[in-house]
C-alpha cells in the first residue's frame, strides 16, 4: 500500500524526538525553543517553513529512481559521508579480482571498485540510474537486473558489494541469498544499508520528483538479528560490522535546515548506516 504524509508532521515529530532524546540534559533555552517551534508548526502560523503543506508521496523503485536519477548525485548526503570512508577502507583490503556492484545506482561504488583495479559488473533495476553509472565508470560492465534475481552465474565473482539498497527489499533473505550465490567460495560480501535505528525513526529519504512534488521510495527496517539469520542461511560468515553515526550534515535546502537545532539534537549519536563484511565459508541453507 502506498502511503503519504506531510512535511509539517515530520517537523513536529523531529521536534518531539529532540525533546525526548534530551529530556535529561536539556537547558531551559533549548526547551523554550522547541516548544515555541512546536506551537508555531502546530497552529500552522509559520508560513516560511519550506514545503510545509506539501504531501510526500510514496513511489515504487522503478518510478522513484527514474526521477531521482537526475538529482541523485547533486546533493551532499550524511548517509554517504559516514558510509564511504569505512566501505572504501574495506575495498582497499583483500586481493583485487572480479566484483559485482549490486543495485549500483549511479555507479558510486562501481567507480570506487574500478579505480582499485577490480573488473566490475554493475547491476541495477533502473535504466535511468544505469545511464549515469555508465558515464561515471566507463570501464565497468553494466546489466539491468534485480537484487532478488541477479543476472550473474553462481560463484562468478570474488567480491559482491551492495550499498544502501537492501532496505528497499521487504525480505532481506532474497537479496543476501543472491549476493552469496554469485560469490565464489572464500569470496567476500560487503553490504551497507540504512541502520534500523534511523529507519525506525521514519528514516525515509525524500527527494524532489520531476513534477515538483516530494517523494520517497520505501525503506524497510531490517534488524541486526534478521541480517545475521540471512547471512547464516546463505553460508556467509560475518567478519566485521560498523555503525557510523550522524555527522551533523542536514539535507540541504529543505525542512531539516529550517529546524537545524532540533534536527541535530534529534539525530545526534544515531547510527545512520550499518556496514557488514562477510565471507562465503559455507553452503547456502536454501
Ligand atoms: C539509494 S540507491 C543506492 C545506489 C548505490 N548503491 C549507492 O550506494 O550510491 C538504491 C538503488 O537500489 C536500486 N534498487 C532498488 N530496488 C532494487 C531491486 N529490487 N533490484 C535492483 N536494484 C534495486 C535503485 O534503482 C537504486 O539505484
Amino acid at each position: 500500500m502506498c502511503s503519504e504524509f506531510r512535511v509539517r508532521e515530520l517537523v513536529l515529530g523531529i521536534e518531539g524526538l529532540a525533546l525526548l532524546r534530551h529530556a535529561m540534559d536539556a537547558d531551559e533555552e533549548f526547551l523554550a525553543a522547541r516548544l515555541a517551534e512546536i506551537r508555531a508548526f502546530a497552529d500552522d502560523s509559520t508560513t516560511d517553513l519550506p514545503d510545509r503543506r506539501k504531501p510526500v508521496s510514496e513511489l515504487g523503485a522503478a518510478d522513484g529512481y527514474a526521477s531521482w536519477s537526475t538529482r541523485y548525485d547533486s546533493l551532499p548526503s550524511a548517509f554517504i559521508e559516514v558510509e564511504e570512508p569505512i566501505l572504501h577502507g574495506l575495498l582497499d583490503r583483500g586481493p583485487v579480482g572480479t566484483a559485482l556492484d549490486a543495485a549500483c545506482g549511479t555507479g558510486r561504488q562501481t567507480a570506487a571498485l574500478t579505480a582499485r583495479g577490480y573488473r566490475t559488473i554493475g547491476v541495477d533495476q533502473s535504466p535511468e540510474m544505469l545511464a549515469h553509472a555508465r558515464r561515471k565508470a566507463p570501464g565497468a560492465e553494466f546489466r539491468e537486473g534485480r537484487l532478488e534475481k541477479l543476472p550473474l552465474a553462481d560463484n562468478s565473482v570474488d567480491l559482491a558489494v551492495c550499498s544502501l539498497a537492501l532496505t528497499h527489499l521487504p525480505d532481506l533473505c532474497a537479496g543476501i541469498g543472491e549476493l552469496a550465490r554469485v560469490v565464489r567460495p572464500g569470496g567476500r560480501v560487503i553490504v551497507s544499508d540504512l541502520h534500523p535505528f534511523v529507519v525506525s525513526l521514519q528514516g525515509q529519504c525524500l527527494f524532489v520528483h520531476d513534477t515538483g512534488r516530494l517523494a520517497f521510495v520505501r525503506n524497510h527496517r531490517h534488524l541486526h538479528g534478521s541480517y545475521l539469520s540471512a547471512f547464516s542461511a546463505a553460508g556467509l560468515t560475518v567478519r566485521e560490522c560498523h555503525e557510523p553515526v550522524f555527522n551533523g550534515r542536514l539535507a540541504p535546502g529543505g525542512y531539516e535546515e529550517y529546524i537545524a537545532d532540533a534536527a541535530r539534537a534529534a539525530w545526534e549519536g544515531i547510527p545512520l548506516v550499518v556496514i557488514w563484511a562477510a565471507e562465503k565459508t559455507g553452503a547456502s541453507a536454501a
